[in-house]
């Protein structure tokens, strides 16, 4: 029996910039999980085509991802950080993928709904296939736990009955080989190829919101840029925005029982109380009874602090594309050895001559 090691995977498109949401809902968690783990960081940029084939920038955007996770506090030496692209063996397994999913599974994918909008004939065969590759992505390495938000979790569900009916349909051929590992689908025993991935959906991060309207997340579609904080933006812009961030009339509540129903200062004080690693009822705490007046110069301090660091390093590695570019080469051999061992499997399970 093979042992059941934890490999964490997750993936980040290079569509758009980086903002405050990204960084405190995703790539503050992977920095988290690099102790004690095995980690793989992905920049997707064969799933970036689904949502637009022809990109201006898109060496730039996929460097410009990279250089967020490391300047963020990503260890590229330890654990791997590179894009999809170099590593042909996500696409390869990916079409395995997409005969072993079935089409009415593809139909619920409610992501494929809201993006393919009305004229669903229109939409691309990729955007149809792509939870498929998103499986392939973590299968490929056997990846075990899976940081993303809430909207991901249909594609990981859809992952683990990918996996489950890929473990079944090739059971017979997964025994004769010993590259099978013994795990527990419900209370059941399973003697399997494929991991069962577990989402890693909560934790400290918050979902943050537009600074221009509190009930929608904050997004890089979002035509007004005010609405969001970029990674990639200077003090002045951030100040400006947090000034600008849309308030109510009242003073901060002293408990976080007083936010409901006031969805600008509930984000506003969720930002300042991730950015500082507290809860909101400390920071309430803190600032209760105070005015926005006051509140507001604290989290641009806070703001500028925490993310100009990272900001100043995204700058410096984006400055000279050979020293990411190398960094991007080596993690992508390195995942692409451990892909291939992978691959070589599936295919004589899968009974491929090579
Ligand atoms: N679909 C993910 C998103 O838009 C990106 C992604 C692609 C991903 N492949 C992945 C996330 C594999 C986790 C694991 O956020």
């Amino acid at each position: 029996m093979n042992e059941f090691k934890k490999v964490v995977f997750s993936g980040v498109q290079p569509t758009g910039n980086l903002h405050l949401g990204n960084y405190l809902g995703a790539i503050r968690k992977f920095v988290a999980l690099q102790e004690g783990n095995d980690c793989i960081y992905c920049v997707v940029d064969m799933h970036a085509l689904t949502a637009q084939l022809v990109h201006e920038d898109m060496p730039n955007q996929i460097r410009s991802i990279a250089a967020a996770f490391i300047a963020s506090g990503i260890d590229p030496e330890k654990h791997i950080v590179f894009n999809q692209s170099a590593v042909p063996q996500h696409a390869e397994l990916a079409w395995i993928f997409n005969c072993v999913a079935r089409i009415g599974w593809m139909n619920r994918m409610t992501q494929f709904k809201d993006k393919a909008g009305k004229d669903r004939e229109q939409a691309s065969l990729g955007l149809y296939a792509y939870p498929s590759l998103m499986a392939a992505d973590i299968l490929v390495y056997r990846g075990t736990h899976v940081p993303v938000g809430d909207d991901q979790k249909q594609h990981l569900e859809l992952a683990r009955d990918i996996a489950m009916k890929f473990n079944l349909d090739y059971a017979e051929h997964i025994r004769k080989t010993d590259y099978g590992i013994d795990i527990t689908v419900g209370n059941e025993p399973v003697h399997a190829y494929f991991p069962m991935v577990e989402p890693l959906i909560d934790g400290p991060a918050p979902r943050v919101m537009s600074l221009r309207d509190g009930t929608k997340k904050m997004s890089k579609s979002d035509p007004s840029d005010l609405s969001r904080i970029n990674l990639m933006d200077d003090e002045e812009a951030i100040s400006k925005k947090i000034r600008k961030a849309k308030t109510d009339p009242d003073g901060l509540p002293s408990e976080v029982d007083g936010l409901k129903g006031r969805p600008e200062a509930d984000n506003l004080v969720g930002i300042y109380a991730a950015l500082a690693d507290r809860s909101k009822a400390d920071v309430l705490a803190e600032f209760g009874g105070q005015q926005f007046s006051v509140f507001k110069p604290a989290l641009v301090d806070l703001a500028v602090n925490v993310l100009s660091p990272i900001t100043a390093e995204m700058r410096r590695l984006m400055s000279d594309t050979s020293h990411i570019d190398a960094t991007l080469r080596n993690g992508s051999e390195r995942a692409r050895a451990r892909a291939e061992v992978t691959m070589k499997q599936v295919r004589d399970i899968v009974g491929f001559l090579y």
